[in-house]
């Protein structure tokens, strides 16, 4: 029995501070590292381990705000439940509405990084298509209430850190010190890439939605994001290193599939193999993950009746969400067979940084005898992901234009529904 089903069972929380660091790496290391790692190279060029770095600390505080918030009250439907109550109902609405648009960006993002994967492997049918068929099946999967248990996301997220760390290790004797040359930390190429890689860094989050789960959640679920956040970021900067140590940023940034082209300079086909085996495992369980996460959030507003009752409709058989996981895996198909990988990317990561702007405006408002760190973390968090926001107006016109005309649909719909209520 998976967790879930555990907690909608009624069953004592069964998660430990171990399960639930492996269910926060699990939703975090995915197609960021495997795919989005060529694209922010583009930009920051071989500073791109300085891009990371600038993610890292930004998502660090917004981390430390989500850790204080879910200390306080752990509660399932997390950051869109936190805003509700402590900022207002509209601000928890736009919140849990550009949660539903990032995370469908997301697993479109995921579902391409999977099919590059596959495609410089087997090159049977364009990775688009292959994308759309991974976007139906999963959302069956999750139709059908397949869900990782436990143990099995422990073993995906072992093979997923044993592959990153061989790549690592093994890609370490052929690197090309020459590679690094042109490190130039203090161009604002740095601050494009920090906005694109900030994409691998969502994710911990999730574990803070089936908080109710996990053992001794108080404690437990502040010390899973951390801990989960300092893995990843370890792993991201010791990849980000090696692999522009091995080809050089310039040929990351030419790749759908950066990692392997990476490992390949090492001249072993087994490494390749196993690299690209990383990418298809990291891809496709953050896919699983965050369809089941965007369904459940859908379900919660539809219950407090922020979106329409059908959404949050239960399938009778396997008690699944199916309207709003249909509309889910419709809309994830058509983002693959008609948007680029860089503009999913990009629109997921801006309405990812308004929902943790917003988180971090909640640990602000929490009451000083319910706080453990000072109101200047969440103040840093909230500005840090607010310049970020700020900043991809210049690295992605686009998402800033499908983001805040996200925003106005949403605001639009809330406040008619106000209205008409
Ligand atoms: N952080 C997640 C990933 O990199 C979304 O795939």
């Amino acid at each position: 029995m998976c967790a879930e089903d555990s907690r909608q069972s009624g069953f004592k929380p069964s998660l430990s501070l171990f399960d639930a660091t492996a269910i926060s790496v699990g939703a975090i290391i995915g197609a960021g590292i495997f795919i989005v790692t060529g694209i922010a190279a583009g930009f920051a060029g071989s500073a791109l381990i300085i891009s990371m770095f600038i993610a890292a600390v930004i998502a660090l505080f917004t981390a430390l705000s989500l850790a204080e918030l879910t200390a306080w009250q752990p509660r399932e439907g997390s950051i869109y439940e936190y805003t509700y109550q402590l900022i207002s109902p509209f601000a928890g609405f736009l919140v849990g509405w550009m949660w539903i648009l990032s995370n469908t960006f997301t697993g479109a993002a995921v579902s391409l990084g999977f099919a590059y994967y596959l495609t410089a492997l087997f090159p049977i049918l364009p990775a688009n298509w292959i994308a759309a068929i991974l976007c139906i099946a999963f959302t069956a999967l999750n139709f059908f209430g397949v869900r990782q248990s436990a143990l099995l996301n422990n073993i995906l997220v072992a093979a997923k850190l044993l592959i990153l760390a061989f790549f690592a290790i093994y890609g370490v004797w052929h690197i090309n010190t020459a590679n690094f040359a042109s490190f130039a930390p203090f161009e604002t190429g740095v601050f494009y890439g920090a906005f694109y890689i900030f994409f691998a860094y969502g994710g911990f989050a999730r574990v803070a939605v089936i908080a109710e789960e996990i053992k001794d959640p108080k404690h437990n679920v502040p010390r899973a994001i951390i801990l989960s956040l300092a893995i990843s970021t370890i792993v991201y900067i010791l990849v980000g290193i090696v692999a522009v140590g091995l080809v050089g940023a310039q040929q990351l940034a030419q790749s759908n599939s950066p990692l392997k082209d990476a490992i390949s300079q090492t001249g072993t086909g087994a490494a390749v193999y196993i690299v690209s085996l990383g990418g298809l495992l990291a891809t496709a369980s953050v896919l699983l993950t965050s369809i089941l996460g965007v369904s459940r959030m859908a379900y919660a507003m539809a219950r407090r009746k922020d979106l329409p009752q059908a959404l949050g409709a239960l399938h009778k058989k396997y008690y699944t969400p199916y309207n709003s996981l249909w509309i889910i895996g419709v809309l994830m198909t058509l983002l693959v067979l008609f948007i680029d990988l860089t503009r999913v990317v990009a629109i997921s990561t801006f309405a990812l940084l308004f929902y943790y702007t917003l988180a971090n405006v909640s640990a602000l408002r929490m009451k000083t005898e319910n706080r453990k760190y000072p109101r200047v973390v969440p103040a840093i968090g909230a500005a840090t992901c607010l310049a970020l926001l700020i900043f991809a107006l210049f690295a992605s016109l686009q998402s800033w234009i499908i983001g805040v005309a996200s925003l106005l649909i949403g605001a639009v719909y809330y406040l008619g529904k106000q209205k008409f209520k």
